[in-house]
Formats: C-alpha cells, structure tokens, sequence
C-alpha cells in the first residue's frame, strides 16, 4: 500500500517515523507492506530523509493513482478540507487526525467515503493515542450509550493539576505548561475548551448517528478557576476537571464542556497531567473507561498509523460507520442536574442556608470573607432560581457521590 502524507509536523513526522520503527509488524497486521510514497509539505527539510519523498504540490498526489490512502495531518478546516474530499472522490481512502475537519464536515465525508467502497478514518481526532473512535463503532454496537464523558484536553488537565498539586494560580500553571511544549502559545482553543468541544461533538455524532453542530455545545473554559477555587476542592477531597460530556435523558441528548468538582469515587478523579480518559456508560455494558496519552507526536501517530492499517485492510470495503448528515437537536442544558460548589461572601450566609440543601461546607484560613458550600443535586434552572439576587463568588458543577 502507497500512501501520501498531507503536513510534516509534529503529527506527521510522527507518523513517517512509526512506519519506519515498526514497518514489520504493520505490514503483517495489514497483510502488505506500507510504503510512504509522498510527504506533503510548504517547508523544505534540508538533510532529513524525507527528502527523497517530499513534494509540494499536492496534484502530484491526488493524480497517483498509485497512492491508495493519503493521511491529512495538517491541521485547521482549509486546506484541509478541499484535499481531502478530493482524495476521497479520487477512490483514496483518508486518514486523519484533524478534529477541526471532523467535526465540521464528518458527516459529508464519511458519506462519500461510503458512496466511493473507500474509507474516511478518524481514530487520532479524539483523545490521541486512546482508542475511542473504532470502539465506539465497532466494539459497543450491542448498548444504547446513555453517557460519554471525557477529560479529552492533556493541555487543561496538566493545568489543573499543576495548580492543585503547586496551589499555583492559573496564569502561573499556563506558563509552565507554555513552556513545556504542551500549551499552544496562542492557548485559548485548550484553555477556552474549544477543543474539548469538538471532540465531545464527534463522540456525540457517533454515539448518538447524527450530526451534532459543535457550535451548539455550551462551552466553558477553566480561565476563571482560581487558586482558591482548587484549594476549596482540595478541602472537600476533591478536583477539578474540565469536562466534555454528553448524556442520554429519556429522547433528550444534553452535551455540556464546563469544568467539573468530583470526588475520589469518580473514575476520572485520578487522570491527571496531559492524560486523557473517556467514560462511556452504555444501558447493558455499565460503565467502560478508555485512558491514555490524549496528544503528543508518537501516541498521535501511532492511530493514525492504525487507520491506515484498517484502510489498507479493507481496501475496496467500507467500514460502516453511523453519523447521518441529518441534524441532532440538543436539549437545553436548563434540565441537567449536577450539585454545586459556590463560594459566597459571608453576608450572604443566612440566605444560602434559607435557599439551599447544603451537603458540605468549607472555609479558608486566608479568605475570611467568604465560605463555600456544594449543594444537593438540582437543575440548572433550579439553581439559577435559587441564587437568582445573591453575590456569588464562584459556582463550578459538582458531583458529589
Ligand atoms: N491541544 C490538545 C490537548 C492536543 O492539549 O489535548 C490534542 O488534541
């Protein structure tokens, strides 16, 4: 099998160098050998052995018939894109790791991969190297899914713990991971959960076979944790996640990206630093979790290395993969039951244990002004009633189990 890869980045340097470390292995696993035959790139890599492949026009490409699976390693809608659905109505099977171009067009494009006995392949586009996508399409087909729930961004993960583990702030804990490599330096699609969302909106699509509009997922970062918040959860037992998830309530499917408090009894209370996990509850199987590397150069490529397995295994067959272009319409979070943590400056005492069930209460040594409490389980919209005229500090969804 030909392939072409589409960006020589961090991504698809990975992906070169898996099919050269473990070419043995893989071409017994796909019954042939894989052969990069074209790299795709802007750049010149002057003394890399990429050289011999390197091409900068993509034409050169998309004309081989030859190349039978091109792998779109380059990131963002376009070009992206227009490359890819080309190489699909070329008779190519594709294999990506863009969630930007899954969650917008996968829909379309696994429509003509289907039409075309080729393949459209995403493993890569959620959770780096945990396998997610193949699972949910081929392994729990016998179960209604009535929740997914991931901590699918390493790079907010990493700062949440870095400021529970350090009782740093945020802006310190950004930094570091800045300067670690993990941080984008432009990190608001991490840090405002943009990412997160399009990864919960590929689950979603897939779990639930329609498409599901990333922009109609509310969507809430972790810029105003504060050091505080963290040290509040600490004193309950407790951490904070940013959460993607999305859940299965009688016909109603809610999808929600917010940072979350949980307990040491949750799952994914021990996933921390740039480690990823997805909790899928289906109706007969009960809880399965998935954990892993979420990012990086080798745990990326090495699924989208296994796409391209699949792709050359089922060479002239397509994969039946379920995500309609027909619109799913979610719920209005206002019906979500969660606990809440909320903080209150101590005047607002009398008020708060008039209005609320309080499960657990806490206070700081060096904020005396205030207190914090986690309520019973209510409704967004019971909540937004409750402390409807109270000055509210801070309020992250809880689970108190
Ligand atoms: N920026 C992403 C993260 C990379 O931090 O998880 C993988 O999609």
């Amino acid at each position: 099998m030909k392939i072409a890869v589409l960006g020589y980045g961090t991504v698809g340097s990975g992906v070169v160098e898996v099919i050269r470390r473990n070419g043995d292995s893989i071409a017994k696993r796909a019954g042939q050998e894989i052969e990069v035959k074209y790299v795709l790139d802007l750049r010149d890599f002057p003394g890399d052995p990429v050289e011999k492949v390197l091409v900068h026009d993509y034409e050169v490409i998309v004309n081989d018939p030859e190349v039978g699976v091109v792998v779109e390693v380059m990131g963002g809608v376009e070009p992206a894109y227009t490359f890819v659905k080309r190489a699909l109505l070329a008779g190519k099977s594709v294999c990506t790791s863009n969630k930007e171009l899954v969650a917008k067009h996968g829909a379309e494009l696994l429509e003509i991969a289907k039409q075309g006995k080729i393949n459209f392949l995403f493993e890569a586009s959620v959770g780096g190297g945990i396998p997610i996508i193949r699972p949910l399409n081929q392994s729990i087909t016998a179960d209604e899914i009535e929740e997914v729930t991931g901590i699918l961004n390493g790079t907010t993960n990493f700062i949440l713990t870095k400021m529970r583990d350090d009782g740093c702030d945020f802006e310190t804990a950004l930094k570091e991971a800045q300067s670690l490599g993990y941080a984008e330096r432009n990190p608001q699609a991490d840090v405002e959960g943009f990412d997160a969302c399009r990864k919960i909106a590929i689950l979603t699509s897939l779990a639930y076979g329609k498409h599901v509009s990333y922009e109609d997922i509310q969507t809430e970062g972790i810029t105003k944790i504060t050091a505080a918040d963290i040290a509040y959860a600490k004193k309950f037992e407790m951490s904070i996640k940013l959460f993607a998830s999305s859940r299965k309530v009688g016909d109603s499917i809610y999808a929600l990206v917010a940072p979350k408090m949980i307990g040491v009894n949750n799952p994914l209370y021990t996933v921390n630093g740039v480690y990823n996990a997805i909790l899928v509850h289906g109706n007969v199987l009960g809880d399965v979790m998935f954990y892993g590397s979420g990012a990086g150069k080798l745990p990326t490529a090495s699924a989208v290395v296994s796409d391209v397995v699949d792709a050359t295994k089922h060479k002239g067959v397509n994969i039946m993969q379920i995500w309609s272009t027909k619109k799913l319409e979610l719920a209005s979070n206002e019906g979500l039951v969660n606990n809440f943590f909320v903080r209150f400056p101590k005047e607002e005492r009398k008020l708060a244990w008039d209005r609320f069930e309080i499960l657990k209460t806490a206070l700081l040594d060096d904020h005396d002004d205030e207190f914090a409490i986690i309520t019973s389980p209510m409704t967004e919209k019971e909540f937004a009633e409750r402390a409807q005229g109270m000055h509210v500090i801070s309020c992250i969804r809880a689970d108190v189990r």
